[in-house]
C-alpha cells in the first residue's frame, strides 16, 4: 500500500489506476490553465483525494500529522472513544477515516483479541503509517475506502468508529446511509467531531492574517459541523438512540513550536498556503507558536480542547417493534 510517484505517461497511468490495475499512486497532472502541477492521489478502491482539498491527507502531511498533532490533539480522544466502543462488546468493528491509526491502536488494545478490526481511510499514505503501529499477528485489516461508498456487504459490523473524520465527507448523508447499511441490526455508530471555532481559533486566525485577501478555508471544514444537522441526518438514515457528549479537556504542551508545526504541515492547509504562495510556511509556524504563548503562557502550558462524541444505534427488529407498540398505545 505504498505511494508510487508517477511522473510520465499520465494518461495511461490514470487509466491503469481507474481500471484497477494499480492499487495506489500519486499522479502529477499538469493543469495548463493554472500553469501549475496538481497532485492527485488515487487509492486502491478508486477513491481520490486531491492535494489542496480538505480531504487530501497525502504527501508529507501524514508524517507531520502523526508526529506533531497526534500526541497533543488526538491520542487522548482516541483512548476515550476506543473504551466507549469496547464497552459495547462488538465482535466485528469497522473504523472509517482511520488516518494514521491512532484510534486503531487504541481500539486493538481495548477490544478482546477475538474481536475483528477493519481500519479504512480514503488516503493510503495515512494507512501506511497506521500499519507500522502493529506487530505481526495482531488482527487488523487495513483497506483504503471512501466512507461514502464502503466496500463491505450489508450488516457486516457490530460497531463503526470514526474519530474527527465525518466533517471531511463531502456527502455526509450518504456516509450515514453507508454506515447504517454495513451495520448489523442492533449495531452502534460511535463518532466524534470538534466543537466550534470558538474553541479552536488560533491557527485559523493566524494563518488567515497572512492572506487577508484570500484566507485559506481549510479550518472551516473540521470546526464547523454542528449537532443539529447531524441529528437530522442520522434520523433520516434510520438511526435511533442518538446521544452526544461534550468532552472538554486541557492538554499540557511542552513545545508550542511542535504544535504549530503540526497545525501548518499536518493537514491539507499546507497545500492551500503553498498554492497562494509568497509566504514562508516557517514564518507562519513561528507566528502560531508566538500566539499560543501569548494566550496560554510559556511552556509547559495547558491548552483547552473541546470535542463532541456521538453515538447512534441501528435499531433491531425487536427494538422497532417495542417502539411501534409504545407509540400506537399512546
Ligand atoms: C483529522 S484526520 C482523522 C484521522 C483519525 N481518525 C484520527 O483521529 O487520528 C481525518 C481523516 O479523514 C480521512 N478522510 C477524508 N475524507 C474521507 C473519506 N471520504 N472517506 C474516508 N476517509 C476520509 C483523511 O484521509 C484523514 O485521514
Amino acid at each position: 500500500m505504498s505511494a508510487l510517484p508517477v511522473k510520465a505517461d499520465v494518461g495511461a497511468k490514470l487509466q491503469n489506476v481507474l481500471l484497477g490495475h494499480q492499487r495506489t499512486g500519486l499522479l502529477y497532472l499538469p493543469t495548463s490553465s493554472l500553469g501549475m502541477t496538481m497532485k492527485l492521489f488515487v487509492t486502491g478502491e478508486g477513491g481520490m483525494a486531491m492535494a489542496g482539498e480538505s480531504s487530501g491527507y497525502v504527501g508529507n502531511i501524514p508524517q507531520h500529522y502523526d508526529r506533531n498533532l497526534g500526541p497533543l490533539i488526538f491520542t487522548d480522544y482516541a483512548a476515550d472513544i476506543a473504551h466507549r466502543v469496547a464497552k459495547l462488546n462488538p465482535r466485528r468493528v469497522l473504523e472509517t477515516a482511520a488516518g494514521t491509526g491512532i484510534v486503531t491502536r487504541a481500539l486493538r488494545d481495548a477490544l478482546p483479541a477475538g474481536a475483528s478490526l477493519t481500519a479504512t481511510d480514503l488516503n493510503a499514505p495515512m494507512l501506511d503509517i497506521a500499519a507500522t503501529k502493529f506487530r505481526r499477528g495482531e488482527a487488523v485489516e487495513f483497506r483504503t475506502a471512501d466512507a461514502m461508498a464502503l466496500p463491505f456487504p450489508d450488516a457486516s459490523f457490530d460497531a463503526i468508529v470514526c474519530q474527527f473524520g465525518v466533517m471531511f465527507f463531502p456527502d455526509k448523508d450518504k456516509s450515514y446511509r453507508e454506515a447504517f447499511r454495513v451495520l448489523d441490526a442492533g449495531g452502534h455508530y460511535v463518532f466524534s467531531i470538534w466543537d466550534s471555532h470558538r474553541h479552536n481559533r488560533i491557527a485559523h486566525e493566524v494563518i488567515g492574517s497572512f492572506f487577508p485577501a484570500d484566507p485559506p478555508q481549510f479550518h472551516s471544514v473540521p470546526f464547523a459541523y454542528r449537532f443539529e444537522p447531524i441529528k437530522e441526518s442520522l434520523i433520516d438514515a434510520g438511526f435511533a438512540s442518538i446521544s452526544a457528549t461534550v468532552l472538554k479537556s486541557q492538554k499540557e504542551v511542552a513545545d508550542f513550536a511542535m504544535l504549530a508545526r503540526g497545525l501548518v504541515y499536518g493537514s491539507p492547509i499546507i497545500d492551500q498556503v503553498q498554492q497562494r504562495g509568497g509566504v514562508d510556511a516557517e514564518g507562519i509556524v513561528d507566528a502560531i507558536a508566538r500566539n499560543y504563548r501569548d494566550a496560554f503562557g510559556d511552556e509547559p502550558a495547558m491548552i483547552p480542547r473541546q470535542a463532541i462524541v456521538l453515538s447512534a444505534n441501528k435499531p433491531s427488529a425487536a427494538h422497532l417493534g417495542a417502539f411501534m407498540r409504545a407509540s400506537t398505545s399512546r
